[in-house]
């Protein structure tokens, strides 16, 4: 038996745009991944979020399901776009829909966690810049509050952004998300400000609530060498910077790591950054969310044109998920006690965490996935491990309730403990989802 301590949070995870569907509807305008997705070669067979999991319309018997599961807790995003308009207006409308979801929760008991962004930047608002313009990040701070104003009595917990790294370098550096720019000086300028927005936001809600806990929620990987050589260690470094500490070090000790900036020089002159933003991004905390997923072993490459000039590997007979992720619960620890020490003290929640696999319905309409329990069972334990070694972890929310639309990949990796056949719309709790009940009832997992 591993059980968590009293009171542990004990919940699953979604985020708007990967299951709401209902992109035209009730004065929602244009999201960057509405965009996005709708330009053939984005993602894969084309899919969008167009309907998704219709969770917008079947938001009731989705709730149901989190009461099923007996969950604490349950994390959501809210979409931008549904709450302002093209003209900066509020829409109420859009606003109702989280007042009724935030009050589903409430009278099924389960604890709302909001995360203000997760990626669906209103398109009119990338056409002025996106997150490469600074008024995006002011933007951002109308935004907070007129949710906070709405909602704030209702919801104790706010995280800020989801995966600000992911924000930045997949959408403006890779061009491998929405809006789709390919240009790391962007993707430095789209980090810069984003971390600006979460920092303002955090400030100005501590201020208006001092009773609402702000944190922000970073996909953390721990970067290994891929061999003993100086080479590799040198490589690893380099990744662990742009990926981990080009976030941690300015939220928790207001500077950028020198090393990082230092990479990029040749694509910025850095003349975003402008006196007291650095203080404003060390705002107070009240929790860090971290998501994680894998970590990486790192080989030098020194023949490319890329900054990094790293290779992340899978190592010799590790397995992997349909994601191809490695699958290493150990680092996972590593992972927390390294945050602890370097950024702590702070509260700590595991704020995504979980597996995509080859999921299908039996004949007989089950669906039966113990590779993901064992995912999930190997995680738990070495978050387990974290917390009797003195690690501050207040809880764990799985990725995800459901199957969605997992951005670039579209409908064909499926995450969720709850199997979507997304032509009827029919949910079906997956094997996991029964474990996962039998943990929180228990408090741990029995193995
Ligand atoms: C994370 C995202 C989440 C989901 C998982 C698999 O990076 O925050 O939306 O796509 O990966």
């Amino acid at each position: 038996m591993f059980p968590f301590p009293q009171g542990f949070v004990w919940g699953t995870a979604t985020a708007a745009y990967q299951i709401e569907g209902a992109v035209a509807e009730d004065g929602r305008t244009p999201s960057i991944w509405d965009v996005f997705s709708a330009k053939p070669g984005n993602v894969r067979n084309g899919d969008t979020g167009a309907i998704a999991c219709d969770h917008y319309h079947r938001v009731d018997e989705d709730l149901d399901l989190l009461a099923d599961l007996g969950v604490d807790a349950y994390r959501f995003s809210v979409a931008w776009p549904r709450v302002i308009d093209d003209a900066g207006q509020v829409n109420r409308r859009g606003l109702d829909f989280y007042r009724r979801l935030v009050d589903g929760l409430h009278r099924r008991g389960v604890e709302p966690f909001l995360t203000l962004y997760h990626w669906d930047l209103p398109q009119s608002l990338e056409d002025r810049g996106g997150w490469t313009a600074r008024d995006t990040a002011l933007r951002y701070v109308d935004y907070a509050q007129v949710v906070h104003e709405a909602l704030g009595d209702q919801v104790r917990h706010v995280t800020t952004l989801n995966e600000p790294w992911v924000s930045a370098w997949c959408g403006y550096g890779l061009g491998i998300h929405a809006p789709g720019h390919a240009d790391p000086g962007m993707a430095l300028a789209a980090t810069h400000h984003l971390l600006l927005a979460h920092g303002l936001t955090a400030g100005r809600l501590r201020e208006k609530d001092p009773s609402t806990r702000v944190g922000i929620t970073l996909n953390l990987s721990p970067c290994e060498p891929a061999t003993d050589t100086e080479a590799d260690r040198a490589a690893a470094r380099r990744v662990d910077g742009q990926l981990n500490r080009l976030y941690l070090d300015p939220l928790r000790r207001g500077s950028y790591p020198q090393d990082v900036l230092d990479l990029y020089r040749e694509h910025t002159d850095y003349a975003f950054v402008r006196d007291g933003d650095l203080a404003a991004i060390n705002a107070p905390l009240d929790f860090l969310g971290i998501n994680y997923y894998r970590p990486n072993s790192v080989a030098d490459r020194p023949e490319s044109s890329d900054p990094l000039r790293a290779d992340v590997r899978i190592p010799p007979g590790v397995p992997v998920t349909a994601m191809d992720w490695p699958v290493q619960p150990d680092a996972l620890t590593d992972l927390l006690h390294r945050v602890s020490a370097d950024y702590g003290p702070l509260p700590l929640y595991i704020t995504e965490n979980g597996a995509a696999y080859e999921d299908y319905a039996d004949p007989d309409g089950r669906v039966q996935d113990p590779q993901r329990v064992d995912f999930l069972r190997g995680h738990l334990r070495a978050a387990h491990r974290a917390i009797e070694e003195g690690v501050d972890l207040r809880g764990y929310f799985l990725w995800s309730l459901l199957d969605n639309f997992e951005w670039s990949e579209g409908f064909a990796k499926r995450f969720g403990i709850v199997h979507v056949d997304y032509p009827t719309q029919r949910r079906t709790l997956k094997s996991s989802a029964h474990w996962y009940r039998d943990v929180i009832a228990r408090g741990g997992p029995d193995v």
